[in-house]
């Protein structure tokens, strides 16, 4: 039985541009996020506290924050690896124009089912990075946060390869003991297939309530749309998304970006189940983004739909 409703957690801002090799401009950024908002996404991750000399193109992460303009019923998250990082995503902006985002609603831990992965990525263990998540999970629930905690590499890892569900859960057990609120499934590599997606996904639902639980699809492989609809069947109903297709990870190279939120509309959409975003809006809002960075239109959805409007354009003219 599907679920009726989807929520889409739009992470195009951040995991979409972290991998950007041009500089995008904070301005970009910030009507990024509010053209996105004006589409009607309510969950938007708009950057990371990392390290800048990791990650130089999220830092401009206090600006981005505090230039966007809070839209009604959205919530914003930020993914922090440490506490140096939840202290910079809560240190209040006093510059800040009035009804600026200035603080996330919600943070993100990331953690990774394999040990190369972890390394390469965050530069420790599975068990270090959980050792340093505990007390960022405590500030921030402290400070009125949720906290998602996303597992990386659950379907395939590049230093290590395949990867398996006890793998998997082993690090949702420890993300659910330091008292993570959500745990995101998330292929990193693509390499994941529908049943692959599915066993990893019901290792996540022995700790985690349906609501609880999302997938995070990279679509290297073209494997994304199938991995989320094999989790609908089993009621997940929560996604990150990226527009425009926008994306990948600095340490898992060759990894394209999530899966296009446009394309997951277009399923969902198709096969009656809500989202509350417009395709239409959300089409545009990719179009210019690509314009932006220079490149064609990643998605599949988009690029036919932008196709029907040229014609239909033609046809008027
Ligand atoms: P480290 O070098 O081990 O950390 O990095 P350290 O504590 O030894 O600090 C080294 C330097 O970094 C110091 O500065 C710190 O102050 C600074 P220095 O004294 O050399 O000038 N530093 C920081 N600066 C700003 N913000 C911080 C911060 N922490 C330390 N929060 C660290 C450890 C985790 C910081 C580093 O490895 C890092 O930033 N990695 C980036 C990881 C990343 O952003 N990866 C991409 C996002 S994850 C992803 O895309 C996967 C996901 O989409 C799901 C999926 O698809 O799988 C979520
Ligand atoms: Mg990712």
């Amino acid at each position: 039985m599907f679920p009726t409703q989807v929520t889409l957690v739009e992470v195009g801002p951040r995991d979409g541009l972290q991998n950007e090799a041009q500089p995008v401009p904070a301005a970009h950024k910030i009507e990024l996020v509010h053209r996105l908002q004006a589409a009607g996404l309510k969950e938007i991750e708009v950057t990371s506290f990392v390290s800048p000399k990791w990650v130089p193109q999220m830092a401009d992460n206090t600006e981005v924050l505090a230039g966007v303009k809070r839209a009604p019923g959205v919530r914003y998250s930020v993914l922090t690896p440490n506490l140096k990082g939840l202290e910079a995503a809560l240190a209040d902006d006093p510059t800040a124009p009035a009804g600026s985002a200035r603080r996330p609603d919600e943070v993100v831990v990331f953690a990774a089912a394999s040990e190369g992965f972890s390394r390469r990525n965050i530069n420790c263990s599975i068990a270090e990075s959980v050792e340093r998540f505990a007390p960022v999970v405590t500030a921030a629930h402290a400070a009125g946060l949720k906290v998602r905690g996303a597992v990386s590499c659950a379907l395939g890892c590049p230093v290590q390869g395949p990867v398996s569900a006890d793998e998997v859960e082993h690090v949702v057990r420890l993300l659910k003991s330091i008292g993570v609120d959500h745990v995101g499934v998330c292929d990193t590599i693509g390499t994941g297939t529908p049943r692959a997606a599915q066993a990893a996904m019901e290792r996540a639902l022995k700790h985690y309530p349906l609501v609880e639980v999302s997938g995070h699809f990279h679509d290297t492989y073209g494997q994304a749309l199938a991995n989320i609809l094999a989790c609908l069947e089993m009621g997940v109903h929560t996604f990150d998304t990226s527009v425009a297709g926008l994306g990948g990870c600095p340490y898992a190279k060759g990894a394209t970006g999530n899966v296009a939120t446009e394309d997951v509309l277009f399923m969902l959409h198709g096969m009656g189940i809500a989202t509350g975003v417009d395709l239409d809006r959300l089409v545009d809002t990719a179009a210019w983004i690509a314009g932006v960075l220079g490149r064609p239109l990643g998605s599949r959805a988009g690029r036919a739909l932008m196709a029907r409007r040229g014609a239909a354009v033609e046809v008027a003219a």
